[in-house]
């Protein structure tokens, strides 16, 4: 086989920080080749300097794709000639149709008028492609995360993409939109479309990749071939963090107390759709100490349930009470419910969990800006000790606590949304997907804060869509589906499969 691709010795440096340090990278044509690393490893700033985004002179190296020297300047510059990347951060127009968006920038058209046949048409055909049964003229934002998923690879399809590039394509999806996906690629492979995928997800890497390539601190570490030698978990994770990891959850003292929340008869209503009911009648209890689990697919109104909960962040016409420590408490506001001891770490940390163009110190004390401020002034040197002690804890990589939240890579923004709750010093925690996108390590790192918030006698909730992790982690798992509590499992009660059949048999 040929190499399609040869990235070799690109350094690329920002401010303060050497994003990549001399990185080599051989991708052969036809092949599925997995990217991964730590977060803030430098795997997507590779990927953008592969696809022009940051352009050639920009970096050091030299990029060699299909058997000539490659200087894009641009992203349009690399999809001329094949090179399609689907960014970590979805990037659809949302008030726009399916057919708008895959054709935007690239509009067919007839003497200057859209042809809307022709646009409509092939994106049917585009739309089949990738197994997504929509109408072409459906709005994005009326589509789940994994079918926009989908309308970005049939984006990349209609620009007759040779190698395609996959940032973290599958860490907001469900188990079963993943598995599509995955499935997707392989018949991609099949038809000839080489893919660079990156993931956290080392199971899903196992199950499609060729290759394996490895990055830690901006340099190639190894690269290992599926098809000569089996790839086994361990062996990534090793080479990922640098010593072998026994354990993927930290132990903990299981040792429940005193009732801390107990959340009775919670109702909620659409907030737009006035006859329709989203949460019943949920009844939900958090001991100190305690880490209990949500688990449940996609839809199943986990988040609905966890934002009605925190200050009425979503829904209307919400009945039922909350008690904290014994005490009703007024969590009507969502200044209010922190005031309580509430705080919920969202699994949307883009759009609601950071201001993104904020520093990473501002980020991180905002839920709690009294504690650094003596009257109304703030107090700028204790909120820089308070960020750089969490970005010690949680080992935030950056090269100073005044960066620009939006400069830092995908996982470490989930650091820094982590940390704003937890100066916020509350009595319930309530974490929304607290890992997606999270590396193997780190994942490590926040279970251990978790524990830490246990053993202090705090009360954690935990909604995730893996179910390992629910397992690995919780004390008790409650199990919700279309927006009611359908079962409650004590953690040796709970695997899989009862979770699953409690799901589907009710
Ligand atoms: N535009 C930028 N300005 C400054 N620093 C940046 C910029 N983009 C990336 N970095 C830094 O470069 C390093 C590599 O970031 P990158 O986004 O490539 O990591 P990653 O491997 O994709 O991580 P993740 O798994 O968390 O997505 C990080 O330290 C990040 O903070
Ligand atoms: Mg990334």
């Amino acid at each position: 086989m040929a190499a399609l691709l040869e990235m070799r010795g690109i350094t690329k440096a920002f401010p303060g920080v050497k994003a990549l340090d001399a990185v080599n990278l051989t991708v052969q044509a036809g092949e599925i080749h997995a990217l991964v690393g730590e977060n803030g490893a430098g795997k997507s700033t590779l990927m953008k300097v592969l696809s022009g985004v940051y352009p050639a002179g920009s970096y050091d190296g030299e990029i060699h794709y299909d058997g000539a020297l490659a200087e894009f300047a641009n992203i349009s510059d690399s999809e001329a000639r094949g090179v399609i990347i689907i960014h970590q951060e979805l990037a659809l127009v949302p008030l726009l149709s399916i057919a708008e968006n895959l054709f935007l920038g690239n509009e067919r058209a007839k003497a200057g008028v859209i042809d809307w046949r022709d646009t409509n048409q092939r994106t049917g055909a585009l739309l089949k492609k990738v197994g997504l049964n929509e109408p072409p003229s459906t709005l994005v934002d009326k589509l789940g995360v994994g079918k926009q998923q989908l309308v970005e690879i049939a984006k990349a399809l209609s620009k007759e993409v040779r190698l395609l590039i996959l940032d973290e394509p599958t860490a907001a999806l469900s188990e079963s939109d993943s598995q599509a996906l995955l499935d997707l690629m392989l018949e991609l492979k099949d038809q000839g479309v080489t893919q660079i995928i990156i993931s956290h997800k080392l199971n899903e890497v196992r199950r499609v990749a060729d290759t394996v390539t490895v990055i830690r601190d901006g340099s190639t570490v190894s690269t290992m071939d599926a098809r000569a030698e089996p790839i086994t978990e361990d062996r990534i994770v090793r080479d990922m963090v640098g010593r072998d990891m026994a354990h993927r959850y930290p132990a903990r003292e299981r040792r429940a107390g005193d009732l801390l929340m107990e959340v009775k008869g919670w109702n909620v209503w659409h907030p737009l759709h006035t006859d329709r009911q989203v949460i019943h009648d949920i009844n939900l209890a958090v001991r100190a100490g305690e880490v209990v689990g949500i688990a449940g697919l996609m839809g199943a109104g986990r988040t609905e349930l966890a934002m009605s909960l925190f200050g009425r962040s979503y829904g209307r016409a919400i009945t039922g009470s909350i008690e904290i420590g014994g005490k009703p408490v007024d969590v009507s506001t969502v200044s209010r419910a922190i005031a309580a001891g509430l705080a919920y770490v969202t699994e949307d940390r883009k759009s609601l969990g950071l201001i993104l163009d904020e520093t990473i110190q501002r980020n991180i004390t905002l839920a709690n800006l009294d504690a650094v401020s003596r009257g109304q002034v703030l107090n700028e040197t204790a909120e820089t000790r308070v960020a750089e002690d969490y970005r010690k804890a949680l080992n935030i990589r950056t090269p100073s606590v005044f960066q620009q939240v939006v400069n830092l890579s995908g996982g470490n923004q989930q650091k820094v949304v982590l940390s704003k709750w937890l100066f916020a010093r509350p009595e319930v925690l309530i974490l929304d997907e607290p890992t997606r996108g999270i590396d193997v390590g780190a994942k490590f790192e926040i279970y251990g804060i978790i524990n830490d918030l246990s053993a202090q006698g705090k009360g954690v909730v935990m909604i995730s869509s893996e179910m390992p992790e629910l397992l690995g982690m919780c004390d008790r798992i409650y199990v919700m589906n279309e927006g009611a509590f359908v079962g409650e499992l004590s953690a040796e009660d709970a695997s899989q499969e009862r979770i699953m059949s409690l799901i589907v048999t009710e």
